[in-house]
């Protein structure tokens, strides 16, 4: 009888808290940031998608770095100047970004309030008023890596160690993604789409800053303190699935490795895939649930 009781009054506490989590973020809000050369644009077809399922709050960024000359600071504080004005208002959020956007919310996390990924005592601490960040999303995420961000002495320059497209205009200080005649960007970006529609997101392309892509980051996000899921495309030929593995890999790196048939701008060749994801992970803990 009494144990009975105290049970019940464990599994109350405990499913208020869950129920309290859920509730906090029944409304989330959701910051899509593309990668290098790209324009917000590519994230409609999901942000439409999202719409429709009944989320709210939808923000896709424009980094400074593509077309103009900058380094990657205006990036970072693109995403966190949206990112604080959810904060602010009691919004838990997720960010999505797609290969270099994800190296930018990486960064843009650090010290932010968070659901912790190896902790669920979190759901239960920091200020209650602020939304935390529920987790990143990242799609064929080009990042860095432990070592170069632990050892920044021993990162290299990216004119040795980037996708074989990268075409470097050193004395403008701009980076084009037409560095590689077998590879143009319809089939290194967009190989999953039709040959019009791929002609169409090659021709918006742009130039990316260098010194944005070449800079060194300061946090790593995927080592406990935030829930990173790494999605992996199949038939990605910008970021291939071994190179995704190399991250996956790393000792310390505690991903949730997700896995599309899909190319490297998946947002575009897989919006459904995409939003389904997103959706999935806009709950606190999802890797923990069934
Ligand atoms: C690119 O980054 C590397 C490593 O951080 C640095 O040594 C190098 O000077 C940078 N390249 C240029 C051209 O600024």
């Amino acid at each position: 009888m009494q144990l009975s009781f105290f049970i019940s009054v464990f599994l109350c506490a405990f499913l208020n808290v869950v129920l309290a989590a859920d509730a906090r973020s029944s409304d989330p809000a959701v910051i899509m940031v593309p990668g290098a050369f790209h324009s917000p644009e590519v994230f409609e077809k999901v942000k439409r998608r999202l719409a429709q399922a009944n989320y709210k709050f939808l923000d896709t960024v424009a980094l400074p770095s593509v077309g103009h000359v900058v380094g990657r600071q205006p990036d970072i504080d693109a995403v966190k100047s949206v990112l604080y004005k959810h904060l602010n208002l009691g919004r838990d959020v997720v960010l999505v970004g797609n290969s270099y956007g994800c190296t930018v919310i990486g960064e843009a996390v650090k010290g932010a309030p968070r659901y912790s990924a190896s902790s669920s005592s979190a759901v239960v601490a920091g200020p209650e008023a602020r939304g935390r960040i529920i987790s990143l999303v990242y799609l064929s995420g080009y990042i860095p890596t432990i070592q170069e961000v632990e050892h920044p002495e021993t990162k290299q320059d990216i004119h040795h160690v980037s996708p074989a497209l990268f075409n470097y205009h050193d004395n403008s200080g701009e980076v084009t993604a037409d560095g590689d005649e077998d590879l143009p960007p319809q089939k290194a970006f967009y190989n999953f789409l039709p040959a019009k529609e791929a002609d169409y997101w090659t021709s918006k392309l742009r130039f990316s800053s260098f010194n944005a892509l070449n800079a060194t980051a300061t946090y790593l996000p995927y080592t406990g303190d935030f829930e990173v899921v790494y999605v992996i495309g199949s038939q990605d030929k910008s970021v291939p699935p071994a190179w995704a593995q190399t991250f996956i890999d790393q000792p310390g790196a505690k991903f949730t490795v997700e896995q599309l048939d899909a190319d490297h701008v998946s947002m575009l060749s897989k919006p459904k895939e995409v939003t389904d994801l997103i959706v999935k992970y806009s709950r606190p803990f999802a890797h923990v649930r069934v």
